[in-house]
């Protein structure tokens, strides 16, 4: 007979959202990490992260609960305790990782009857939009969005050739104000804009074409009004561009900046490069995951 499950845990990797003119929907997952273990416990308790997420609102917990309501289970009382790689607030989809670690730990605590797309469904209405959540449960390259309420995702595997590299600073930012900086309506061609090069840089992405990634990553809906946010947003771009980055974008609503490289110095010349400015910028290279949330 099989023993009842009584401790899981998740761990879901990073993401990086909008790459550039795919706003609200393209996403990768990089190889950088939190865990959530959740255990049956006689109360409700968060360990492991900062005081201001140890409470019931919890976004694991928040959506561990959501889990429950949506397979008619009572939630029960858990331990969760938390590891983070992931920095809160810099764009790398640390929420989006509380989101999804909360659904797959429930569902595989409690055995719940909910498959990919139940749970995909679930961390993308608490979410609001899928374009971090996708790659968070999926991992790869990913291409989401919503109709009718229905989260739909394309997965994809970026080309080999591509390295990227986040460049972190000391600073954090608000969704909530990112997406307050943005303007209520757009002109039409802003908007054929950007359909256009989301277009072709998802083709760039999968097959390895570096002239037209460079050239599809430029976007006029989000990051003109964002990169004000952005305390130092064109030194380091011009430093980036200079050290021979490929691609350079905000990641997500920021505040990293994710760049594109294949040159082998690009890295070092970064770590020179960024000791020159005010801010603390960490300059951290990263790899695509491929596996998205797993137990493990
Ligand atoms: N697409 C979202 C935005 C990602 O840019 O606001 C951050 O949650």
């Amino acid at each position: 007979m099989c023993k009842p499950i009584c401790r899981v845990t998740v761990r879901v990797p990073a993401t990086s959202a909008n790459l550039g003119p795919g706003f609200d929907t393209l996403g990768m997952a990089f190889a950088l990490y939190n865990t959530y273990t959740f255990e049956l416990a006689e109360k409700t308790e968060v360990l492991g992260c900062e005081a201001r997420f140890c409470t019931e609102n919890n976004l694991a917990l928040v959506a561990f609960r959501a889990a429950c309501d949506a397979a008619d289970v009572v939630p029960p009382p858990v331990r969760l305790t938390v590891h983070s790689d992931v920095p809160v607030s810099r764009g790398l989809g640390s929420s989006a990782t509380m989101l999804v670690g909360g659904v797959v730990g429930a569902c595989r605590l409690l055995s719940l009857p909910l498959d990919a797309q139940a749970m995909f469904a679930i961390v993308n209405r608490l979410e609001g939009h899928p374009d971090n959540v996708a790659p968070a449960l999926f991992g790869g390259l990913t291409a989401a969005m919503q109709e009718n309420g229905i989260p739909y995702v394309a997965r994809h595997t970026v080309h080999p050739s591509y390295r990227f590299c986040a460049l972190i600073p000391d600073f954090e930012t608000s969704t909530k104000k990112a997406r307050a900086a943005l303007p209520k309506e757009v002109p039409f061609a802003d908007a054929v804009y950007n359909v256009t090069h989301a277009t072709t840089l998802l083709s760039a992405l999968i097959n390895g074409d570096h002239a037209l990634l460079t050239a599809s990553l430029r976007d006029v809906l989000h990051q003109p009004y964002r990169s004000a946010l952005i305390h130092e947003y064109e030194d380091i771009r011009s430093m980036a561009e200079q050290a021979g980055a490929i691609g350079f974008f905000i990641s997500g609503s920021g505040s990293t900046l994710m760049t594109v490289y294949t040159d082998d110095k690009y890295i070092a010349r970064m770590q020179a490069s960024v000791q020159t400015l005010s801010c603390a910028w960490r300059v951290l290279p990263l790899l695509p995951d491929m596996d998205g949330a797993c137990v493990i």
